[in-house]
């Protein structure tokens, strides 16, 4: 059975094989000279895209990421109905249909946050985005996806896994933090499920976004004096909401305060404004990025074992 994959998700796809049983297999994508995407399933990979069920791993991140991932579900599944007919005039231009059987595996998921129609007139691409991958595969599991309520009703299974138990386990290793902090209300399951694994004291603040650029965090009191911190997020971005968080916690006496997440978008300036605030910033692998130390893999791998069976 092969995990296959693009140009996003070649390191994790490798990764994931050997924990589903599974061969790795690179399909081809480029890019033509204006910046349009191409993929192709190589002749040499057919009979195993058409063998058994096919997993792909791949972000809908950036926006190529989206179209990438479409272009490639569509060329497997073409594969998969025999649909081979070409203008080069290859044989076998065709055979037979050999059934459902195209699971996606999504490490991470972009357009996460636009999950609401916060203004009149906007779309809800968080959903938008999802439709469009339902209608050309079978299931999909996607890693630490924001609020997952946006996807729960697709029409085909949704596996939401996570990577915290890794996390809790580098923490643990790396970092060995007297207290979990969620730094919004919306890492707080995430933080304490970490919090929980690891047997930490755990809270959270309550965070007000002004603009993608500036947050304001409700003043609260945290009983962190002399204690090492790690703050625990799904994603960091611009970095905006771990340094106020920091900032708290050694305001009340944090002896130290790290800073871990699943997705490390890490935009323009992030990591040298984090190492002005944090003593260290650990992330999974599920964007490439200069602090990924934990695999996506084996969450994923989780997700894709309910969807297979
Ligand atoms: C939002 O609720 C997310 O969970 C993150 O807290 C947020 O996206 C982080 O963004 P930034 O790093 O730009 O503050």
């Amino acid at each position: 059975m092969p995990v296959v994959s693009g140009s996003s998700g070649r390191v994790i796809g490798e990764a994931l094989a050997p924990l589903l049983g599974m061969e790795f297999v690179a399909l081809e994508s480029r890019r033509f000279p204006d910046g349009e995407g191409y993929v192709r399933v190589p002749s040499d990979s057919i009979e195993a895209v058409r063998a058994e069920p096919v997993v792909l791993v791949s972000n809908t991140y950036p926006d190529s990421g989206v179209l990438e991932t479409i272009l490639l579900l569509e060329a497997i599944g073409d594969v998969r109905r025999g649909n081979l007919s070409n203008y080069k005039g290859q044989e076998p231009q065709s055979l037979p249909d050999v059934g459902n059987g195209v699971f996606l595996a999504i490490p991470y998921y972009g357009y996460s946050r636009q999950d609401k129609r916060f203004s009149p007139g906007e779309a809800i691409s968080a959903r938008v985005i999802g439709e469009m991958l339902a209608r050309c595969c079978d299931g999909i599991a996607i890693l630490d996806l924001h609020a997952p309520a946006i996807l729960e009703d697709l029409s085909v299974p949704v596996e939401f896994v996570s990577a915290m138990p890794e996390i809790a386990e580098l923490l643990a290793n790396e970092v060995e933090p007297d207290f979990i902090l969620s730094p919004d209300k919306g890492a707080i399951a995430r933080a304490t499920e970490v919090a929980n694994l690891m047997g930490c004291e755990f809270s959270y603040l309550e965070k007000t976004r002004i603009d993608a650029h500036t947050i304001e965090h409700q003043p609260k009191d945290l009983d962190v004096n002399g204690k090492v911190v790690a703050i625990v997020d799904d994603m960091i971005s611009t970095g905006g909401t771990i340094c106020r968080a920091s900032d708290a916690l050694l305001r009340q006496g944090a002896t130290a305060v790290h800073a871990a997440c699943t997705h490390g978008l890490f935009t323009a300036g992030a990591i040298s404004r984090l190492a002005n605030h944090v003593d260290g910033v650990h992330s999974s692998d599920s964007l490439p990025n200069p602090r990924a130390v934990v695999s996506s893999a084996p969450a994923l791998a989780r997700g894709l074992k309910i969807l297979l069976e």
